[in-house]
């Protein structure tokens, strides 16, 4: 099938780089091309460009330059919050206890598995209830007086469904706790005031808003206690050892710039959207076959995500493709051995329901008619499937 005729709905998985981006990275390839520590007129051109996406990127955020840190990714940001933060608690004697929920990213679930496992940490893994949602009373319970740090993602990405963060931040603040959160999905749908949150550290990617991938952002309030676990020379503060991406960086405070203009808007237009996609996929099915997974309103303005009985998520997705839809599910799968989506566990969801599900996530190129395309070849997609899988297991 042409290029052009193929929907994307898996915005929550990337985005496509916007024009203006791009515009704006490229003079720092061609003219800006100095290494911004050094110190000749180069390096001080390229470093105009760093310092002032950093600004652009504080600003929007409300919080201070000092603050923000880049870094080669989402998971980089992640990486270096949790273990930065636990191994200077270790390093100054103020505790061992780390928090977070389970249905946080692999960048999150595997770091704190790892401090846990291989490097002695303490580790609580809070339940969630049927809709993803941390229950704040579970986390005023947990914190002990070791624990250091808790991670609680602002949204997550199998299921959408957005967390009551200043609620659990001040929860944290009032126990003398570090709160993190990874905002990697919810980043352009928040207006962030930082300066007045009770986030210490917050995570951004900006390949999930229409910027480049391979350039991560971390926010680290001022005075954090924190050590920089990639390390060499003192770049970024000394957090972040490396020679800075300066045409990245320039990049991700661009696209940042672009989708807060237009959040308001694009939020509501995206709301309208989802709103109508869930009705139309749960119109498709009987009542007892489909479920929506996660929150029905406290959720992401673009995200949409399904479980359908007996179906494995990513078998679906790969017959919807050869239709021409790229949609996503939350769980890796290989055909007709669906590995159990641990999000979809998490959220209370039997074998018969959390072989992954079907995520649907729109953004600024997606429309009606795409929606209108998806449900009239979800049952396409569903049919081939099952003949598929009667000529593959009989
Ligand atoms: C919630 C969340 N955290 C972290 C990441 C990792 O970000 P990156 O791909 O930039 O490493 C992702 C990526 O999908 C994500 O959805």
């Amino acid at each position: 099938m042409p290029v052009n005729e193929l929907i994307y709905m898996d915005y929550s998985a990337t985005t496509p780089t916007d024009e203006r981006v791009i515009e704006a990275m490229l003079p720092y390839w061609r003219e800006g091309w100095g290494n911004p520590s050094s110190s000749h007129q180069f390096g001080q051109n390229a470093k105009m460009g760093l310092e002032t996406a950093r600004r652009t990127l504080a600003n929007l955020l409300g919080a201070s330059p000092a603050e923000i840190v880049f870094t080669g990714s989402g998971s980089e940001a992640d990486n270096l919050a949790l273990r930065g933060v636990m191994l200077k608690a270790r390093e100054s004697g103020r505790g061992n206890h780390l928090i977070i929920s389970p249905i946080e990213h692999e960048a999150i679930n595997h770091t704190a598995h790892q401090l846990a496992d291989k490097m002695g940490f303490e580790l609580t893994v809070l339940p969630v209830d049927q809709y993803g949602m941390v229950r704040p009373a579970d986390l005023k319970s947990a914190i002990r007086p070791e624990t250091v740090l808790v991670s609680i993602m602002a949204a997550n990405n199998e299921i959408g469904t957005q967390q009551p963060i200043t609620e659990l931040g001040q929860i944290c603040h009032d126990n003398q706790v570090l709160f993190h959160t990874d905002a990697v999905q919810a980043a352009q749908y928040v207006d962030w005031n930082l300066a007045e949150s009770p986030i210490d550290l917050l995570s951004l990617a900006p390949h999930k808003f229409y910027g480049p991938k391979g350039v991560g952002i971390l926010y680290i309030r001022n005075g954090t206690p924190i050590i920089s676990t990639m390390t060499g020379g003192g770049q970024e503060n000394g957090q972040r050892a490396g020679t800075v991406n300066v045409p990245f960086a320039v990049g991700a405070a661009k696209a940042f710039e672009l989708v807060s203009e237009d959040r308001e808007a694009s939020n509501k237009k995206l709301q309208e959207l989802r709103d109508y996609l869930i009705e139309r996929v749960l119109g498709l099915f009987p009542a007892d076959q489909v479920q929506l997974t996660g929150h029905p309103t406290q959720r992401m303005p673009h995200h949409a995500s399904f479980a359908i009985k007996n179906i494995p998520g990513g078998d679906l997705v790969m017959h919807l493709d050869l239709l021409g839809i790229a949609a996503s599910s939350g769980s890796a799968c290989s055909s007709g051995n669906p590995i159990p989506s641990p999000v979809l566990q998490a959220i209370g969801l039997d074998d018969q329901w959390n072989a992954g599900g079907l995520r649907i996530s729109l953004g600024k190129h997606s429309s009606i008619s795409d929606i209108d395309r998806l449900i009239e070849q979800l049952p396409n997609a569903l049919e081939s499937l099952k003949q598929f899988s009667s000529v593959l297991y009989g």
